[in-house]
């Protein structure tokens, strides 16, 4: 899928700047023409000549060198592109290109670029969650950059965080990904709910569920994809962020209420794939709490039904999904669901089945709507993502 495609790597001052290098190494063997570009400051941390031996084409560092055949190349080269991936990015380069600067030959070939435009920002923790970065990321999203998340590890400056440029594989996905020829998503607007949510009882105890995120962050990976640009709001589960898609981390059932009524009114699909714990306690246990022959009663009140308040606001157009999970009449109190919460599809599981349900890479699911049931077989999630991503699709062609 790589093969032959000219793909342009821009390079900013970052400390993982040196990494670069084996990601323009890997895409040559993937049959790659490879192009760089640097900014003044990454010289600091690579030499070009690495990247011309690699990549067997001159590395652009100036807009105003001369010693080149005259043709405008920041133009020529950005418009020949089929894809340009800046990795790593800083918060520099993505302040720059969020706000249309070009004052240097990688900002200024951003902006002359007329391919997919892809941003693996690379920083310190407190540097990538800084509210003008997350803005400006969040600038170059509306403005169909795709960003690959960064990864959580030890960084550089020694501190462990959020911040480090995805493995080199990741990155190359990122590529593979905009060359899949499917993209019938694009500029479709998803929020998808994963993972389970956390009740904290008190400082050391919660209540939660088995859900392990995996159905959720499997329609977020196949959805991006296919074009759409993806806001994934997960609990905390182990997994890593699919490439160009938005992540937003919570907690509680409260956290991922706020967190989807707030972007509710911008989505064109909502699909709800976390497993909300039903029941929060009405008072933490600090400052309550009956205990009495050292066994502890605690009363438990409902948590807020998203699922239900997404379906009470439902805007002109806008498709709402629901999973439900049942032990028993799987069909019928699915349907109720459908009616109830206003839904139009919900991709029902059973949870008694082997191979479907929590933490399994696989999963069962019927898809009802209101005219319609249909049963998949066992398959993978991602596979029964794409399944479901089809089916509302079509459903918003109607
Ligand atoms: C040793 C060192 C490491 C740095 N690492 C990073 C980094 O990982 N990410 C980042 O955004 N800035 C980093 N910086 C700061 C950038 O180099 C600085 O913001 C610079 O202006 C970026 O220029 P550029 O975006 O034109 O490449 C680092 C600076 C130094 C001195």
């Amino acid at each position: 899928m790589l093969k032959e495609k000219t793909i342009v790597v821009g390079v900013t001052g970052g400390i993982a700047a040196y990494k670069s290098a084996q990601l323009v190494s890997d895409l040559v063997k993937e049959g790659c023409d490879v192009h760089t570009v640097m900014t003044r400051n990454a010289l600091n941390f690579i030499n070009p000549i690495t990247f011309e031996t690699l990549t067997g084409h001159k590395c652009l560092t100036d807009t105003f060198d001369r010693n080149f055949q005259f043709n405008v190349e920041h133009v020529a080269l950005s418009q020949r592109a089929d894809a340009f991936l800046v990795a790593p990015a800083t918060a520099d380069l993505i302040g720059k290109a969020s706000n249309g600067i070009a004052d240097d030959m990688l900002s200024t070939m951003l902006l002359a670029a007329n391919c997919p435009l892809i941003i693996a920002p690379a920083m310190n923790t407190y540097m990538y969650e800084n509210s003008i970065v997350q803005e400006n990321l969040q600038k170059l999203r509306r403005h169909g950059f795709i960003i690959v998340e960064p990864a959580v590890g030890r960084l550089a400056c020694k501190d462990v965080g959020k911040g480090k440029l995805p493995d080199i594989p990741v990155l190359i996905e990122s590529l593979r990904a905009v060359f899949e020829e499917k993209q019938d998503l694009s500029g479709i607007r998803l929020l998808v709910s994963a993972g389970p949510t956390i009740e904290a009882i008190d400082p050391v105890r919660y209540i939660t569920n088995h859900s392990s995120g995996k159905m959720g962050y499997a329609i977020a990976e196949a959805a991006a994809k296919r074009g759409a640009e993806v806001c994934l709001v997960s609990g905390q589960v182990a997994l890593d962020a699919p490439c160009g898609v938005e992540r937003i981390s919570i907690r509680s059932a409260e956290d991922m209420f706020n967190a989807i009524s707030e972007r509710l009114p911008d989505a064109d699909i909502l699909i709800m794939a976390a497993a909300v714990a039903d029941y929060t306690p009405v008072v933490y246990a600090d400052q309550k709490i009956k205990k009495k022959d050292g066994e502890m009663t605690i009363e438990l009140k409902r948590t807020k039904d998203i699922l239900k308040y997404a379906g009470e606001n439902k805007k002109e157009g806008q498709i709402i999904c629901g999973f439900s999970m049942e032990t028993e009449n799987l069909i019928e109190n699915s349907r109720k669901k459908l009616l109830s919460k206003n839904c139009d599809i919900i991709a029902a599981n059973s949870i008694s089945e082997s191979g479907a349900g929590f933490k399994t890479d696989t999963n069962r699911i019927t898809l009802i709507s209101k005219d319609r049931i249909r049963e998949l077989s066992l398959m993978s999630k991602l596979e029964a993502a794409d399944i479901l991503l089809d089916e509302i699709a079509s459903m918003r062609k109607k």
